[in-house]
């Protein structure tokens, strides 16, 4: 049933007040076949946790509330404890509805003994928004072990997309340059077989360190990310705010190699022989804004640059208006642009 007027503030993890005009929870498939879904809605909303929600969401808003986690094949039934898991397991197969929330999963998984989505914890979200900007962490993304994407094609109807028809790519996928076209209602995904455990980060390695752990199981790894996301993400239950606000930039390597003579300590991860990622966190944190607060209640976060936080009553417009003030001061000191992670929403 669509409603009128509904607030979004407690559908978006950034804690904004946004009113969405008319408001429909999916939660059944046969819903398809309704005539909203004829053609796109104004916004599709999952866990609300890569978004900036301006003050209203005119048009119709359709809440992702899909749930269920079905095996499809591979898995060791009854699934064995966590503890008695044999490696390597079977490959596995899982198909998971769109409104699945996506930390829930990877939890299910490990509670199971199955691994694959270790690095990927803690990450807010649902698991339709997932494949959208492809997420990442740790040396990670979801895209490496998606076998199908189930979607709603508006005015079309269900199809299955392949993982090379969804073009993924770095934050990024074809679901980011088609807007307006599918709506994901399910994702099959790849777990267990043989896997190698992605311990590389430096950060990785020192949490583990810490824990005086030297032969990692999924879940040590599961419990070093969560450790290193804690110390360094907020909370948005507490903070409101979405994750990484700007993407790391990617520049030329003359440009990055000009940098590096100023600024000797400057991290860069290298994508080809003629490109650079830079962190943004970096370049925010060196341009004197880490842990900054506008006259509001809008600042970045103490413990990590990249993540806008909202200290509680913030607006949409207000986050907007900060976050360009940080691309202002960044391109000014550094020459770089940063654009934007999160969507941005209403009006
Ligand atoms: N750094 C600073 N100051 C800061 C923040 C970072 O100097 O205030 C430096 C760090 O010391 C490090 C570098 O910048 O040398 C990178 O920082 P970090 O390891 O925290 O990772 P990131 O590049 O800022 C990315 C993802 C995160 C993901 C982490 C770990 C993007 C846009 N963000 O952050 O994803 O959790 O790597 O893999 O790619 C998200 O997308 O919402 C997100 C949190």
């Amino acid at each position: 049933m669509v409603r009128h007027n509904v607030s979004l503030v407690r559908f978006n993890t950034f804690n904004l007040p946004c009113i969405a005009e008319r408001y429909l929870a999916l939660t059944d498939l046969r819903q398809l076949n309704g005539p909203e879904f004829e053609q796109a809605p104004e916004l599709v909303l999952g866990g609300g946790s890569n978004m900036l929600l301006l003050d209203r969401v005119p048009g119709l808003t359709v809440h992702v509330a899909l749930g269920g986690i079905t095996v499809l094949n591979g898995a060791p039934s009854p699934p064995p404890p966590a503890s008695a898991a044999k490696y390597p397991l079977p490959a596995t197969t899982v198909r998971v509805a769109a409104g699945v929330d996506w930390n829930q999963f990877v939890r299910y998984t490990l509670d199971r003994g199955w691994y694959g989505f270790e690095n990927l914890i803690l990450i807010p979200g649902t698991v339709g928004a997932a494949p959208v900007q492809n997420i990442g962490a740790y040396g990670a993304e979801i895209a490496e072990r998606i076998e199908a994407v189930h979607v709603w094609e508006y005015g079309v109807g269900a199809r299955v997309l392949t993982p090379e028809e969804c073009a993924f790519g770095y934050r990024d996928s074809r679901f980011k340059h088609e807007p307006g076209r599918f709506l994901i209602i399910a994702v099959d995904l790849r777990l267990n077989g043989d896997h190698e455990l992605k311990t590389g980060y430096g950060a990785i390695q020192a949490e583990l360190a810490r824990l005086n752990v030297e032969t990692p199981s999924p879940n040590d790894v599961a419990l070093a990310v969560t450790n290193i996301r804690r110390s360094k993400l907020p909370d948005w239950f507490f903070l409101g705010n979405s994750g990484s606000f700007f993407k790391n930039p990617v520049v030329r390597k003359a440009e990055h190699d000009r940098l590096k003579a100023v600024y000797e300590d400057l991290p860069s991860y290298p994508i080809d022989d003629d490109h650079v990622k830079l962190p943004a966190g970096w370049l925010i944190d060196r341009a004197g804004l880490k842990g900054v607060r506008n006259d509001g209640a809008v600042g970045t976060y103490a413990k990590q640059a990249l993540v806008l936080v909202n200290h509680g009553g913030a607006s949409g417009q207000e986050v907007l208006a900060f976050s360009k003030l940080v691309q202002a001061e960044v391109l000014a000191k550094f020459g770089v642009a940063l654009e934007r992670e999160v969507r941005l929403i209403g009006t």
